[in-house]
This record gives C-alpha cells, structure tokens and sequence, in this order.
C-alpha cells in the first residue's frame, strides 16, 4: 500500500495514470505511483528515446524562460505546467531577476497541490487547478488578474501540454485566445510532441498506449504546429526540434540528432 503524503490530495485515484506524474517518472522524481510507472516503461519500451527527451524538454523551458527574462519579460502565464521539479519556471526566471511574477497551472491535482505546497512562501508564484482547453476562461480569472498585469507584457508557455488537447480546432482556438488577451510586447512559447519522422509503427503503438489509458493526444506536424503562431512574429530560429532551439552548445543532450526529441519548438512575439 501506497503511504498518503501531504501532497496527495484527498479523492486522487491512485491506481489511475495521469500525464504529470509519468513525466516526474521519467525525470527521476518520485511524485509517482505504480500506475504512472507502468506506462511510464511501456512508453520507453515503444519509444526508447523517451528519458532523454524528457530532459531535453527540461533543458528547453529553462533555455526559453532564460531568453524572455533577458529580454525583459516580468510575468510568466504556465498552462499545463506539471510537478514542479528542479529548474521550474520561477526558479530560472527569478534567479536572474527577483520580481518576475509566475502563475502554473494544470489539472493534475498532485501537480497543483505539490506546487501549492512548495510556492507557499514565494510572493511571486502561485499555481492554480485549471483546464488548458479552457484558457479563455484562465485569462479572465480574477487570481490570475490580481496576479499579473494584462496590461504589460506576458510570457505564455504551453510547454509540453497541447499535444493533449487532441481536436486541431480546440487547439488552436486555446492558443488564439491567449493570444488577443495579451498586451503587444507579449511572447507565447510552444512545444509540442510530433512523429512526423517516426516510424508509422511507433506512432500508432505510442497513440494506442495513451488511448488505453484514456490520455487523449494528438501528435502534430511542423506544419501543424507552425499554426499556432499565426498573428504572432516568429523568434529566431523559428519552430524547429526543441534541441535546435537556441542550443547552449555542442554538449546538449540530443544536439546532434534534433529528431530524436520528438518535439518541435518555437515562439511567437506579439507586435
Ligand atoms: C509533459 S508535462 C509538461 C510539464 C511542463 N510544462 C514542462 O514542459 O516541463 C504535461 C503537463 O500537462 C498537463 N496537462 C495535461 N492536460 C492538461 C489540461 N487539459 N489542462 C492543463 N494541464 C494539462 C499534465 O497534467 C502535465 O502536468
């Protein structure tokens, strides 16, 4: 039997696997339970790339944050923002400058309550139980609002998460929202799951093993994805494997097979 923590809320299925804590899995956390562990390794089995792509996508929110603080970002809107492990958004912002304001949220609640509890005594950070798909609410949400400024520019990061909104129209309806409700001057950061390269036998397996678990995704070309910047202007250099995406060197991991990610990354400038 499982011991409770503090950070297991009351009413959460343990014997239910949830995205959140499969990804903690693969990043070595332990905010996991025997369910997210099983599809977890059925994941590696199909995909045997998959730890090290989960560090690559790590390595590219903290790359991300880093360049939008530098370029004078102050505030940080996380949709589907996961446990919050080492080298989250609030640490890497706020490392290079104290007052950046950050709000995660997700749906996971061990993900929101494990975040709660360690945000407790940031006056900069708070992290709320929302649905990305419903972001349009998320963005008139008074906590949200007393939060940040809409009136300043924002960062909003959709890293790792949209790939789970699987209607095309859905997704780009989230994004488009978030997009108008920002002040010029704001950035949207995405990545996103593809297996445009993958062999088709992978692709169908990995979208089977998530069906099975009732985890709707959708696995989006670069095409596809290059969409969701629509109105936006594209930062350098544009939507590419996460990898690519401003590399800090030679030494990062996947940096010489991009593809191996699985995951295209891009952010979009709002004039
Ligand atoms: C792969 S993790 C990414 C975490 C983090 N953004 C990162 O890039 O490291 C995906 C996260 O999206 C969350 N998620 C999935 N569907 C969601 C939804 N409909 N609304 C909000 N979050 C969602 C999961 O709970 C999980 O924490």
């Amino acid at each position: 039997m499982e011991l409770r923590g503090t950070w297991i809320p009351d009413g959460v299925a343990l014997d239910k696997p949830s995205p959140a804590r499969i990804y903690d899995y693969w990043l070595g956390g332990y905010h996991n339970f025997e369910a997210d562990r099983i599809v977890g390794e059925q994941v590696k089995a199909v995909y045997e790339d998959t730890v090290p792509a989960t560090y690559v996508a790590r390595a590219l929110l903290r790359r991300m944050v880093r360049f939008l603080v530098e370029e004078g970002i102050e505030q940080f809107l996380d949709f589907g923002s996961g446990l919050p492990t080492l080298g989250n958004v609030h640490e890497t912002a706020q490392a290079i400058n104290p007052a950046v304001r950050v709000v995660y949220t997700d749906v996971d609640p061990v993900a929101v309550t494990h975040g709660q509890i360690i945000l407790a005594d940031n006056p900069n950070a708070i992290y709320l139980s929302a649905d990305v798909s419903k972001a349009d609410q998320i963005i008139e949400d008074l906590r949200v609002r007393e939060f940040l400024d809409f009136d300043r520019p924002i960062a909003a990061l959709f890293l790792a998460v949209l790939h789970f909104i699987a209607t095309d129209d859905k997704a780009y309806q989230v994004v488009r929202a978030v997009r108008d409700g920002l002040a010029p001057g704001s950035y949207v950061a995405i990545s996103h799951m593809t297996l445009e390269n993958a062999p088709a036998e992978i692709l169908k397996q990995m979208q089977q093993l998530y069906a099975n678990q009732s985890i709707p995704t959708a696995m989006r070309t670069r095409d596809q994805i290059l969409q969701f910047f629509d109105g936006l202007e594209l930062v350098e250099p544009g939507v590419v494997y996460s990898p690519q995406w401003r590399p800090e060197g030679p030494d990062d991991i996947l940096f010489d097979q991009p593809e191996r990610a699985i995951v295209y990354a891009g952010m979009g400038w709002k004039p």
